[in-house]
């Protein structure tokens, strides 16, 4: 979703922040903007599109020492110059990231007074809002603290003022904004790989912290008293957001899963189950658990709910978190609230975990972003060890969460004494050889040729059953997102209630067949569909006669299966998408992290 890059320093701001949107890109935007102030003046470049079309039309000769610039993901009103930011409205020019909910309202307030509004956007209404309280407080800090009690909604604001033109400003609520600093030189930004190419230290900014960042200072306010906030050092690499010699961030993250596995498993597990009890939480007093979140994350879920209901015998209910925020929920002191979110700022999740904690019930995050919003608010908050991600679509956080997910089943299992000792050892020697059976998976070709059947088709269908299921869910997600092929996942016994109708001489159903107890179903689910003309893919552990083509994926203990069947599901995904020649880390339409509701 939309970026902030703000810069002040001694250097030409222009390159800062360009190169630092670039590094946001993979947020998803339609439209990108700068301001920046030269001879007293502030100056406003915006285009549609991508960040090449702004940077085509930036006069490079000027060489500003501070300035904002944004990306943005069209929310109100569609994705043209005029909507674009920054925004100026009198004396203010902003950028902004979330939504402003009364705008409307505030608008109408505005008008009353005069100002008229040139966009559609509820940002312009923000900026007018900081000039009209600015006529009367004159002062930047009033101005903010006044508009915050007035703004509904969430917002992460870069703000530049004409009467102190030296002087960047931010706030928010609800959405990240973190103030960096290398020497004198002085950074704000949405997201941390924004800032890597320069420093790694950073402040992340609470809700309605105000930041005031001068050549000489940096000094944060919180209810219009001075504050001090403790630097945050970014511990990763800024490799981590390079694409390191592999043609798209989706492919190298692919491939950069059986790491990701290992350390995220390493960081919990050492073979031992003290070190499942140390390193994860008490789980003992938990009736029910509540799963929600977004996406794959959700998909996650889907996973973890089998394994708990299956091996532990706890009952699990997995909600999407747009409707567990709104919906009556049934929990009480005895439910754990387990929210999963690669980014952790998630509008949605983060409002259903907020909801849960209002509601005191206990509440436990696994989050990839340290420090993000959900990991902060969390009471209890477990990392995944992904590293960053930046392909749209997710690949390598799915696989650690289900890594992360699996241990919790693990533990849960030991709890309620649902395993035994030898079942423990041969969990313990199959996440020792898990690593290497992903890596197995990785090259083949066949995910090319398989891709090369069937790219040109425009619905595909996964059927699986029970965990084959959840991870069909998540296959059609990834074709979809980057392949724009309309591809649904259903239970394999659901086709026929009606879907099946669409099933035609030729049309590719993915079947995912490696829970032998549900072997013998799928299969004749597919041969239904084969009976209408199916062209059949099918994933499984051993050979098949059914299918027209056979992808074979090492057998392991069901509590780490996923963590294998995902790996040809993204990779025909990425071959598929190839092949049509969609733009594979940029998706149209879709955004990294969705921080508006
Ligand atoms: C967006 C992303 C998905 C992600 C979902 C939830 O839709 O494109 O890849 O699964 O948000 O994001 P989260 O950061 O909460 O895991």
């Amino acid at each position: 979703m939309c970026g902030i890059v703000g810069y002040l320093g001694k250097e030409n701001a222009l390159e800062k922040i360009i190169t630092g949107l670039e590094t946001l890109e993979y947020r998803g935007y339609d439209s990108a903007g700068v301001a920046y102030v030269l001879n007293n003046q502030i100056k406003v470049i915006k285009r549609e599109g991508r960040i090449q079309n702004l940077k085509e039309a930036i006069p490079w000769q000027d060489h500003p020492t501070i300035g904002i610039g944004h990306t943005r993901w069209a929310t109100h009103g569609e994705p043209n110059e005029q909507n674009a930011h920054p925004h100026q409205y009198g004396k203010f020019t902003i950028v902004h990231n979330g939504i402003i909910e009364n705008y409307q309202e505030l608008k109408k307030i505005l008008e009353e007074n005069g100002y008229q509004m040139k966009s559609d956007t509820d940002t312009e209404v923000a900026c007018a809002l900081l000039d009209f309280l600015y006529q009367e407080e004159q002062n930047v800090l009033k101005t903010l603290e006044k508009a915050r009690k007035l703004l509904k909604g969430s917002y992460a604001f870069g703000i530049l003022c004409a009467d102190e033109l030296e002087t960047l400003y931010a706030i928010r609520n609800s959405s990240p904004l973190i103030i960096a600093t290398k020497g004198n030189e002085k950074f704000l930004a949405s997201d941390v790989p924004a800032i890597l190419e320069y420093t790694n230290e950073y402040y992340l900014l609470d809700d309605y912290d105000i930041a005031v960042l001068k050549k000489d200072s940096l000094t944060f306010y919180h209810d219009l008293k001075e504050i001090t906030k403790e630097k945050q050092i970014f511990e990763g690499s800024v490799e981590s957001s390079k694409k390191e010699g592999f043609p798209h961030f989706m492919l190298k993250e692919i491939y950069e899963q059986p790491k990701v596995v290992k350390d995220t498993i390493a960081f919990y597990f050492d073979g031992t189950k003290d070190s499942l009890y140390q390193k994860l939480p008490a789980l003992d007093k938990y009736e029910t658990i509540h799963i929600v979140a977004c996406g794959s994350a959700y998909h996650t879920g889907l996973v973890a709910r089998t394994l708990i209901e299956e091996i532990v015998g706890l009952p699990v209910t997995v909600e999407i978190a747009s409707e567990y925020r709104y919906k009556k929920v049934f929990y009480d002191e005895k439910t754990l609230v387990i929210v999963i979110s690669q980014s952790g700022e998630t509008a949605d999740t983060l409002a259903s975990l907020r909801k849960a904690n209002q509601d005191g019930i206990d509440t436990l995050a696994i989050v990839n972003v340290v420090g993000s919003s959900i990991a902060r608010e969390a009471k209890k908050v477990l990392y995944i060890k992904a590293g960053c991600e930046i392909a749209v679509a997710t690949t390598k956080a799915y696989s650690a969460q289900l890594a992360l997910l699996s241990l919790l089943t693990l533990k849960l299992a030991l709890i309620h004494h649902t395993i035994e000792e030898e079942e423990f050892l041969e969990i313990r020697n199959a996440i020792a050889a898990l690593p290497e059976q992903i890596e197995s998976l990785l090259d083949n070709p066949q995910y090319k040729k398989i891709a090369q059947q069937i790219y040109q088709r425009e619905d595909i269908f996964y059927l699986g059953r029970k965990l084959d299921y959840s991870i069909s869910m998540e296959g059609a997600l990834k074709l979809k997102e980057i392949s724009y092929i309309n591809s649904v996942a259903y239970p394999a016994g659901e086709l026929k209630h009606g879907t099946i109708s669409l099933v035609e001489e030729g049309t590719p159903v993915i079947g995912i067949v490696t829970d032998s107890e549900m072997r013998d179903k799928t299969l004749s689910n597919l041969k239904e569909t084969a009976a209408r003309g199916s062209y059949i893919i099918l994933i499984c552990n051993e050979e098949e006669k059914e299918g027209n083509e056979c992808l074979l994926i090492p057998k392991t203990h069901p509590i780490l299966q996923s963590m294998l069947t995902i790996v040809p599901l993204q990779l025909l995904a990425y071959e598929i998408a190839k092949a049509r020649g969609c733009d594979i880390d940029k998706p149209r339409n879709l955004a990294k992290s969705v921080t508006v509701e």
